[in-house]
């Protein structure tokens, strides 16, 4: 099966797991990874790209809750603080090592449950959760096999939000490509979201919605500034309201889905 660029599907695997096993290494002391946030709520609010998904998903005491792509696992942590029953996996057993760690760090191992696995086969039964999480996941796996997984792993009735970098805009694709900035991780295999791709992860949903995040705002990021300029945020809701065909040329996009 080959990734949609011509690899196969190991190859691109390969390549991920090496970047962020690499990445995973630079990270063994777990107390040095900032936990600015007390839970998932506040993460949430607190971070411009993550508008509107505590809102869509509602509460998460005692909800069984799948995190795709979990990474280091600060996510994973946060939904844990905010009373879910959490299950969460990532193709880089690196990073995995260290999210388990993290979770043991902050107490909350018991409510954590994490796996070395591919978003494209995932090790779970039909229907196992209420919620579904990823952030900046879906633009790495391969929607032709991981669409019918998340569908397939989602309650009837449960609800999926992600938030993922969009790849529509050219200027933001050439600073991706090649001019380096703070706190910028090297690209793998990952392609960021044009609305075809959006198309599939979404296809046979119930209720599928998605907005885009960041136009002029994503300059914030760009110039290396810590809090939001509120001139640059008040000038993307003017333009993404009035402007629409601006929109594709955003940084991010949350997707909003129904079983
Ligand atoms: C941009 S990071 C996001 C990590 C985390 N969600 C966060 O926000 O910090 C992308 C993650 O996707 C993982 N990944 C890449 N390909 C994957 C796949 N096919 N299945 C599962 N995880 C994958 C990588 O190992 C990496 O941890």
């Amino acid at each position: 099966m080959s990734d949609g660029q011509g690899n196969t599907l190991e190859e691109t695997y390969s390549v991920e797991r090496t970047k962020w096993d690499s990445l995973a290494r630079e990270k063994v002391d777990v107390s040095k990874i900032q936990m600015e946030y007390t839970d998932f709520d506040d993460y949430a609010h607190r971070l411009a790209i993550m508008a509107g998904v505590v809102e869509f998903l509602g509460p998460l005491q005692g909800k069984q809750v799948l995190e795709i792509g979990c990474g280091l696992g600060k996510v994973s942590v946060l939904l844990a603080k905010s009373g879910a029953n959490v299950t969460a996996f990532d193709l880089s057993a690196g990073s995995v090592d260290v999210a388990s760690q993290l979770a043991r760090y902050h107490k909350v191992d018991e409510q954590v449950h994490l796996a070395v696995a591919a978003g494209e086969i995932l090790p779970f039964p039909d229907e196992g959760f209420d919620i579904i999480f990823g952030k900046g996941i879906l633009h790495h796996l391969n929607a032709q096999l991981g669409a019918s997984e998340l569908y397939r792993v989602l309650k009837t009735g449960g609800k999926a939000a992600f938030v993922e970098p969009m790849g529509m805009n050219p200027v933001l694709n050439v600073v991706r490509d090649h001019v380096p900035y703070k706190h910028k991780n090297p690209r793998g295999a990952d392609i960021p979201l044009s609305y075809t791709d959006i198309r599939n992860w979404t296809a046979g949903f119930k209720t599928a919605e998605y907005h885009e995040l960041q136009l002029f705002s994503m300059l914030e990021r760009g110039l290396g500034f810590k809090h939001p300029l509120p001139a640059l945020r008040r000038l993307d809701k003017v333009a993404l309201k009035h402007l629409p065909f601006l929109r594709r040329y955003c940084r991010y996009v949350g997707i909003f889905l129904t079983k």
